[in-house]
C-alpha cells in the first residue's frame, strides 16, 4: 500500500483531532494509502514530546522551518493559530509539499491570497479543514438539495453559539487577539457557517453585519502576555490586556441564486457549548441540522401526502448515506472526531489519485472573502458586495 508521510504542526485541540484521524483512517476506510505519522511539531519541547508519544508520532520537532525542509515529508498539516498559516504554507509549497490547513485559511485576506498564489505557483495539492462538510448528515443534506428534494432555496438561517467567554475573568487567549486570530467569533465560527452556506446554498452576493465585543479587557498572564487556549489560571493572572476581536458577529446575506440568509456567531450564549444549527427552506421542503445531534438530519417534504406531512428525522447511519458505510452498522452513531477521519480519508485519497482534495484553498479564499465583506459592511454600515474568486 502506498504510504504518505505526515508532518503535523500544532498538537493541541486540532492537533489531537487530526492525529486521531490519521490513526483511525485505515481502520474504517478502504483507501489505497496509509498515512505515516512521522513528525509532530510544536514549540515547547516538554509538552510536545508527551503529545508525540501519546498520539503515536514517530518523531517531534520544535521548529516548523526544519520540518518543512525534510525530504521525507509528503504532507504538511497546519493546525496552528491563523497568523502563522501563511508562512508555513508558503515555505511548504516551495518545498513541494501537499498542504492540509485548518480554517480560517489565514488571519487576513492578503495572507490568504499569498497562500493561494504559492500553491498555484509550485503546483502542490491543497485542502482546508472545513470538516463539517464530511459529516454523513451534512453530505446527505447536500445530496437531497442536489436532487431538488427541497426545490428552489429561499432561506438559510444559521447560528453558531458558544458560551466559553461568559466569565470576564477568562484570560486573553490567542482567539481574542486580532493579530493572531484575524477575528473572533466571526472567523472562528461564522467561517464554518459560511462554508456550509456556500456548500449547500451557493455563492454569496452581498452582506451586511453587526458585531459586539462585550468584555473589552481580560487578564493577561505574566509569563507570556497571551494565554494558550483552555488555560484558566486566575492565580497567575496579572494585568489586563485589550480584547481586539468581536465576541459576537451577526449578518444578513443575499445569495447569487436569489436566496436570503441570516447568520449569527457568538461566544456569549449561556448554555450553548458548540451549538451550530441551521435550517434551509425551499419551494418543496426544508432541511434542519443541529451539530449537537450530528447523526440526525430533519427533512420536510411538501410532496408527502398532506395527511402524512411533517418533519421526519433521518438518522444518517444507513450504508446508503454518504460516508456511513465506512462506520458501524446502521443505527450505531458516530461523533465529532469522526468528521476529521472522513475529511482525512478524502484528503489522502485525492492526493494519491493526483487530484486536488475538496474543500481546497479556493474554498478557503471564498469563505474569507465573505468574512471580510461582513467586516467591511460593519465599518461602512452598508450592504457590501462579496467578491467570488
Ligand atoms: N475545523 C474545526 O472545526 C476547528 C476547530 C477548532 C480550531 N480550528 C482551527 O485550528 C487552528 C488551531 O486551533 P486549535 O484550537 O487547535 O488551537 P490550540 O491553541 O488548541 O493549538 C494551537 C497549536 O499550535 C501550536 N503553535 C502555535 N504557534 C506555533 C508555532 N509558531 N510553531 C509551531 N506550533 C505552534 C501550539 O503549540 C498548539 O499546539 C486554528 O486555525 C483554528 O481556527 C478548527
Amino acid at each position: 500500500m502506498k504510504e504518505l508521510n505526515i508532518g503535523l504542526i500544532g498538537y493541541k485541540f486540532m492537533g489531537k483531532a487530526h492525529s486521531h484521524a490519521y490513526k483511525d483512517v485505515n481502520i474504517f476506510f478502504n483507501i489505497p494509502v496509509r498515512p505515516v505519522m512521522k513528525v509532530l511539531c510544536g514549540r515547547a519541547e516538554g509538552p510536545l514530546r508527551v503529545a508525540a508519544e501519546r498520539y503515536g508520532w514517530a518523531e517531534y520537532e520544535t521548529d516548523w522551518r526544519n520540518l518543512v525542509k525534510r525530504k521525507d515529508i509528503d504532507i504538511i498539516d497546519i493546525a496552528t493559530p491563523p497568523d502563522i498559516h501563511k508562512d508555513i504554507a508558503i515555505a511548504s509549497a516551495r518545498e513541494g509539499k501537499s498542504l492540509f490547513c485548518e480554517k480560517p485559511l489565514a488571519a487576513t485576506l492578503k495572507d490568504a491570497y499569498q497562500m493561494l498564489e504559492a500553491v498555484e505557483k509550485y503546483g502542490v495539492r491543497h485542502a482546508i479543514c472545513f470538516n463539517y462538510r464530511k459529516l454523513p448528515a451534512i453530505a446527505l443534506a447536500k445530496k437531497l438539495i442536489g436532487e431538488g428534494r427541497i426545490g428552489k432555496i429561499y432561506h438559510m438561517r444559521a447560528v453558531y453559539l458558544q458560551d466559553w467567554l461568559l466569565d470576564p475573568e477568562f484570560p486573553l487567549a490567542w482567539r481574542m487577539v486580532k493579530k493572531v486570530a484575524g477575528s473572533g467569533a466571526h472567523g472562528d465560527l461564522n467561517a464554518h457557517l459560511i462554508d456550509m452556506a456556500r456548500y449547500l446554498v451557493g455563492e454569496f452576493e452581498e452582506v451586511i453585519g453587526m458585531s459586539e465585543t462585550f468584555i473589552k479587557e481580560r487578564p493577561l498572564l505574566k509569563e507570556t502576555g497571551v494565554l494558550e487556549t483552555g488555560l484558566k489560571d486566575k492565580a497567575k493572572a496579572a494585568e489586563k490586556g485589550k480584547v481586539t476581536v468581536d465576541d459576537a458577529t451577526l449578518f444578513l446575506a443575499r445569495f447569487k441564486n436569489g436566496a436570503i440568509g441570516s447568520f449569527e456567531a457568538t461566544r456569549f450564549a449561556a448554555g450553548r457549548k458548540n451549538g451550530q444549527r441551521f435550517e434551509i427552506n425551499g419551494s418543496r421542503g426544508s432541511i434542519v441540522f443541529n451539530l449537537e445531534r450530528l447523526n440526525e438530519l430533519e427533512f420536510y417534504s411538501t410532496e408527502d401526502p398532506t395527511y402524512a406531512q411533517g418533519f421526519r428525522t433521518i438518522i444518517a447511519t444507513d450504508p446508503s448515506h454518504p460516508y456511513a458505510a465506512n462506520w458501524w452498522p446502521a443505527g450505531h452513531i458516530i461523533g465529532y472526531g469522526e468528521s476529521f477521519v472522513d475529511m482525512v480519508a478524502d484528503l489522502l485519497t485525492s492526493i494519491t489519485k493526483g487530484k486536488n482534495p475538496s474543500p481546497d484553498f479556493y474554498d478557503g479564499i471564498n469563505a474569507q472573502e465573505v468574512l471580510v465583506a461582513v467586516e467591511d459592511s460593519i465599518k461602512s454600515n452598508r450592504w457590501t458586495k462579496v467578491k467570488v474568486h
